[in-house]
């Protein structure tokens, strides 16, 4: 069972989530007309990575006994100046979710919500891994500058496929 509170905030993160998958697709797209095919292709399986997180919410929400309520989604940016404006703000982003999503665990512990409590743990595992991964690239991306290195990171980046995490 989900309290009032509890519904709201899982609702308003799923939103949050698929505001997040918006952003990496924009991202993707900019990458694509910037011709960095891999930094695209990076961002694209990003954007399916914030689906999946937000479907697992949408799941839940439901099987919890709550409703899972789609909400209005802003527009993200469409353009960044550099790769590494795109990804410090990933990082932002990323750094933001992750508040997010510990205050909902706090609000689950204030109401002895485990099971709530135990459906965010595999999230706040996922959101060490989300900074990590992007922070990678951000520093990478510092290292390089704007040279040849980018075209090698872009090869790197463009490996990149998205398979979903076990559950
Ligand atoms: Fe769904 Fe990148 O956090």
């Amino acid at each position: 069972m989900l309290s009032d509170k509890l519904e709201a905030a899982l609702n308003e993160q799923m939103n949050w989530e698929i505001y997040s998958a918006h952003i990496y697709l924009s991202m993707s797209s900019h990458f694509a007309q910037e011709g960095l095919g891999g930094f695209s292709k990076w961002m694209f399986a990003q954007y399916q990575e914030e689906m999946f997180h937000a479907l697992k919410f949408f799941d839940y929400i439901n099987e919890a006994g709550g409703h899972a309520r789609l909400g209005q989604i802003d527009a993200p940016q469409a353009s960044w100046e550099t790769p590494l404006a795109a990804f410090e703000e990933a990082l932002e982003h990323e750094k933001g979710v992750t508040a997010r999503i510990n205050k909902i665990a706090d609000l689950a512990m204030d109401e002895r919500n485990h099971a709530v409590g135990i459906f965010l743990q595999w999230f706040i595992s996922e959101q060490v891994e989300e900074e990590d991964s992007v922070g990678d690239i951000v520093g990478k991306l510092k290292m390089l500058g704007d040279g040849g290195g980018l075209f090698m990171l872009d090869r790197d980046l463009g490996v990149r496929v998205f398979t979903a995490p076990a559950e």
